[in-house]
């Protein structure tokens, strides 16, 4: 049977939510990954030391049979130097949202006013917190990536000493952007590797490939999956794995968030496969994150096998993409 290994798979940006979904969920990711960045869009958002440690705390109690790293992340906010200094060690990024854009976001930023901003990122800057960025403006949902792009030239140009790291990608214009400047990395999502509007509204309207940023057109797909499948060096896998119960998605007024933490591995592994690419996915999936972030997870070995799995129906409450579908790879063994 044809296998594959993956050393400390690493998810560089994953929602765990709280409560009863985080104690349902957790432990799916914590199984087969190393680590993962958690993002803070709770409610209210994570924005102070306690809440952090708290919240790390939650996370470490859901998972107790599993090595796992939750890196934990701050909502960002025009936080001061010193409350910066206090919080370094217990945070591995910052996350921006614009106000409103998705999810759980009201309170992000409403205007990007460098003045008000500078503190905060030349802080971040020296202390070498990255910045994790939702990069949409409020336009029209299709355009709202490609209009950011202006505002990531904007960070990238004014703070060249800190890390911006572009969120979840789907267009071949944040592609083109990530050479522009050094200081640009960028996550992808699995689901973007596979899905295009089509796949949400083409046919029948599909809430489970509904999230932000909406998947785009083919050409996007196209540049995306170039990247991740030469590992391109800034680029790294970021599942966005956003978990909405059914009901909050099956609705009239669907939740935004694809669910994919079971089953992220397994679909890489295929798509990977598909294009004679497996060599450079542990790049993609640990490496160049464990470069860009300068962490060192501890060791965990998977070991995926090419056989066909049927995808559940649900994990708890929440329904994942592909759900009820079969797929070509499945986990073997973890160690
Ligand atoms: O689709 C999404 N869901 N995009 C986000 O940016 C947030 C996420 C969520 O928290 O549900
Ligand atoms: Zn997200």
């Amino acid at each position: 049977m044809k296998t594959h290994t993956l050393l400390m798979p690493l998810d560089m940006h994953l929602h765990l939510r709280d409560g009863v979904m985080l104690e349902n969920i957790a432990p799916l990711t914590a199984y087969s990954f190393s680590g993962a960045i958690v993002m803070p869009n709770l409610v209210p958002p994570v924005t102070t030391l306690e809440e952090v440690k708290s919240y790390k705390e939650r996370i470490m109690a859901a998972v107790p049979n599993d090595y796992f790293e939750p890196y934990m992340t701050l909502f960002y906010k025009n936080y001061d130097k010193a409350f910066l200094e206090s919080v370094a060690d217990e945070i591995t990024a910052i996350k921006l949202y614009p106000d409103g854009a998705t999810t759980n976001s009201d309170g992000g930023v409403s205007s990007f006013n460098i003045e008000e901003m500078r503190e905060t990122l030349e802080a971040m800057s020296e202390l070498n917190i990255p910045l994790c960025v939702h990069g949409e403006t409020a336009g029209f949902v299709m355009d709202r990536e490609a209009e950011f792009m202006s505002i990531y030239e904007m960070l990238a140009k004014n703070f060249p000493d800190l890390k911006i790291i572009m969120e979840h990608i789907t267009t071949k214009a944040a592609v083109d952007m990530l050479e522009k400047y050094d200081n640009l990395y960028a996550t992808i999502t699995v689901h973007h590797l596979l899905l295009t509007l089509d796949d949400v509204v083409g046919g029948m309207m599909m809430p489970h490939h509904f999230c932000k940023p909406i998947a785009k057109r083919p050409e996007d797909l196209e540049a995306l999956l170039r990247v991740a499948l030469e590992a391109h060096p800034k680029v790294m896998f970021g599942s966005d794995s956003a978990p909405h119960p059914k009901d909050k998605k099956e609705s009239c007024g669907c939740a935004a968030g694809v669910f994919t933490a079971p089953i992220a591995l397994q679909l890489l592994c295929e798509i990977f496969e598909q294009n004679d690419k497996l060599e450079n996915l542990q790049e993609f999936v640990s490496d160049n994150a464990q470069r860009i972030y300068g962490i060192c997870p501890e060791f965990k070995e998977v070991i995926l096998e090419k056989r066909p799995f049927e995808v559940p129906q649900t994990y708890s409450n929440v329904v994942p993409l592909y759900a009820g579908k079969e797929i070509n790879w499945a986990i073997q063994s973890v160690e």
